[in-house]
């Protein structure tokens, strides 16, 4: 080491302890996929961008959220803050002149090594560019695979840098939101999002619609089943689908139909057409309530009259 450098290594140590604020990484809890692949530029540099307590400078995390993450481990290490890329997007790696004279190599590590800093040496397929670094330097994709990456300086003369914070944490995440290549994300029906401790971003669909894709549209939403029935989406590849479970005297696909065969005045102040051998509706003349129930009452009189009523109808028809 010539005097020279030595000297900038000490100003470069105090640099940095003077500068040791705090750091607090931008950072969005929630994500939204981009449709359009955006570069990151990281500055390879002591300063600035780094941050040392897990939650509350790298993750941008205070404490009343803090409850949420269970297994990650709170490391407070210095690092550059931890970046988060969709598979796709470009990172360059750029250098401060002042550093250059280091010949810092950036080399891909395990987590273990990106916590404790390499070793002074390391194997000639570790390092992500193939010379030291000097100006920018784009990132090879082949790096920038689905999953977490974790990069670290190392010089001729070992760690110190990576010390000092010089490591990063790059998780790259992929999208499973299009049903097929082209389709539209979420089938235009949800938004492709991701928390940041989501490996990957899935459909968040809006109301009314489900599954992976929110491809289905939920149809008991729309209230189709009558009469109190209960209403169950059927997981049916080829359409939208739901069953309704009538209570009993109702019965049909919606439960609209009466138990029951048509009698004389069956239907009070309408029509009465026979479904099936088993099951009527009554039409009801203007005015007059229900289709699915017995066109006893007008509108304007009260629910509790008619559901009376419309049970002592029916009661009178079963038995
Ligand atoms: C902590 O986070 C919550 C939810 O993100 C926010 O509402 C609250 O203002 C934050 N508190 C502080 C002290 O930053
Ligand atoms: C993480 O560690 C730091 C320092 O060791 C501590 O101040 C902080 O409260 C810890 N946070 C959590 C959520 O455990
Ligand atoms: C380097 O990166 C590759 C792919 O990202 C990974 O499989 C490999 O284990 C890494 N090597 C080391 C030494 O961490
Ligand atoms: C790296 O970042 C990921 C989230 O992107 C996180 O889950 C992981 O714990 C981080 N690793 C370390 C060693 O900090
Ligand atoms: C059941 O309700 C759905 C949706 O309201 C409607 O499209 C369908 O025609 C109804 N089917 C019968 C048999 O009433
Ligand atoms: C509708 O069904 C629910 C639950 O099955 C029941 O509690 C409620 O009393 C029913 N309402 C009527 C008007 O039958
Ligand atoms: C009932 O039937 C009569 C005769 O067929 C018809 O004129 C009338 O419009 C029907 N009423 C309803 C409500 O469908």
């Amino acid at each position: 080491m010539t005097i020279k450098s030595a000297l900038r290594m000490v100003a470069c140590v105090l640099q940095l302890c003077i500068v040791n604020g705090q750091v607090i990484c931008e950072r969005q809890m929630t994500a939204e996929w981009r449709v359009e692949p955006k570069p990151s530029v990281i500055k390879w540099k002591p300063r600035e961008n780094i941050c040392s307590d897990f939650y509350a400078e790298c993750w941008n995390m205070n404490k009343s959220v803090t409850g949420e993450i269970s297994e990650e481990e709170n490391l407070s290490i210095p690092q550059i803050c931890p970046l988060q890329l969709q598979l796709g997007d470009s990172l360059f790696i750029s250098s401060e002149p002042s550093f250059e004279s280091y010949g810092m190599n950036v080399v891909n590590v395990s987590k273990e090594e990106f916590i404790n800093c390499p070793k002074a040496s390391f194997l000639q397929e570790q390092l992500i560019f193939v010379c030291q670094i000097r100006g920018l330097h784009q990132v090879d994709p082949n790096w920038l695979g689905a999953g977490t990456h974790y990069f670290a300086e190392l010089h001729k003369r070992g760690p110190l840098l990576c010390n000092m914070g010089l490591r990063l944490n790059v998780t790259v995440k992929q999208q499973f939101c299009q049903q097929s290549p082209n389709a539209p994300l979420c089938s235009g029906h949800g938004k492709c999002l991701s928390h940041v401790w989501e490996k990957a971003y899935n459909c968040h669909c809006f109301s009314q619609y489900s599954g992976r894709f929110c491809q289905k549209f939920d149809m008991c939403s729309t209230k189709p089943c009558h009469n109190n029935a209960s209403c169950t989406e059927k997981s049916e590849l080829s359409g939208d689908s739901y069953e309704c479970t009538c209570p009993p005297k109702f019965s049909g696909k919606n439960c609209t139909e009466i138990v029951g065969q048509c009698q004389p005045h069956t239907c009070f102040n309408g029509n009465c057409s026979n479904v099936t051998p088993n099951t009527f509706l009554c039409e009801c003349d203007k005015g007059f309530t229900g289709k699915n129930h017995l066109c006893f009452l007008s509108y304007n009189n009260g629910f509790c009259v008619i559901i009376m009523v419309s049970t002592f109808a029916l009661l009178k028809q079963l038995f």
